[in-house]
């Protein structure tokens, strides 16, 4: 982490952290951080490892922006999300995951999205927004067994199976109109207590 002085009241910063394999979510995650920017919002994009860690002096606001696999998201995000319990309940957050279930435009409500629901679940985290997003399909990046195994799924789902297939489904305009919606999220001035 970076500890230039920073440019923007940390209530005008935020962490945006994705965890990726083969490097969709981590460009969906560069997406939301320029849309950011461009908001005036100062945006620090990093990997998920086991240290990363929100840092409050810093950042006001948070994003995950995660990838499923095998109907999974990293373990190392539940880990991040439970140290950070009283930040994420107190600051604006988004939730974006990345899979191909939700190719189709119906399978992306969060609602229904099985993946994010579950993950949600198993967390104390209520993100502020939450966006389910479509991946892509890389046939010739996975190593074999993940190939025959995505085929498999592909093929139960009615998907493209053409071992070839190099196919982004991510719907751009959907990541910056969430993106969007982030920042106004983040921009909104704090709200007086209710007491
Ligand atoms: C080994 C493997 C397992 C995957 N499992 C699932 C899955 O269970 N459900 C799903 O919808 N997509 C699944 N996907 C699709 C990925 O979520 C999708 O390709 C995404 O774009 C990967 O993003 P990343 O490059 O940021 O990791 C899987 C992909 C791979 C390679």
């Amino acid at each position: 982490m970076s500890n230039q002085p920073l440019a923007e009241p940390p209530s005008h910063r935020a962490l945006i952290v994705y965890s990726s394999r083969f490097g969709q979510s981590e460009k969906i995650a560069r997406a939301v951080a320029a849309v950011l920017s461009d908001r005036g919002i100062g945006a620090d994009l990093e990997p998920l490892t086991r240290d990363t860690a929100v840092d409050p002096t810093r950042h006001g606001a948070f994003g995950l922006v995660a990838s499923v696999r095998y109907g999974h998201f990293d373990k190392r995000a539940r880990r991040l999300l439970v140290r950070h319990t009283a930040f994420l309940e107190a600051s604006p957050s988004l939730l974006m995951t990345v899979s191909l279930t939700a190719r189709t435009p119906e399978k992306r409500d969060p609602a229904v999205h099985v993946y994010t629901r579950k993950f949600l679940e198993q967390t104390a985290w209520r993100p502020t927004l939450t966006e389910v997003v479509a991946g892509a399909l890389q046939y010739q990046r996975y190593r074999w067994f993940d190939a025959v195994m995505i085929r498999f799924i592909m093929r139960l789902t009615g998907g493209v199976t053409d071992p070839t297939a190099d196919i982004e489904y991510t719907d751009w305009d959907q990541v910056s109109t969430a993106a969007d919606r982030f920042a106004e999220l983040v921009l909104a001035p704090p709200k007086p207590p209710t007491h």
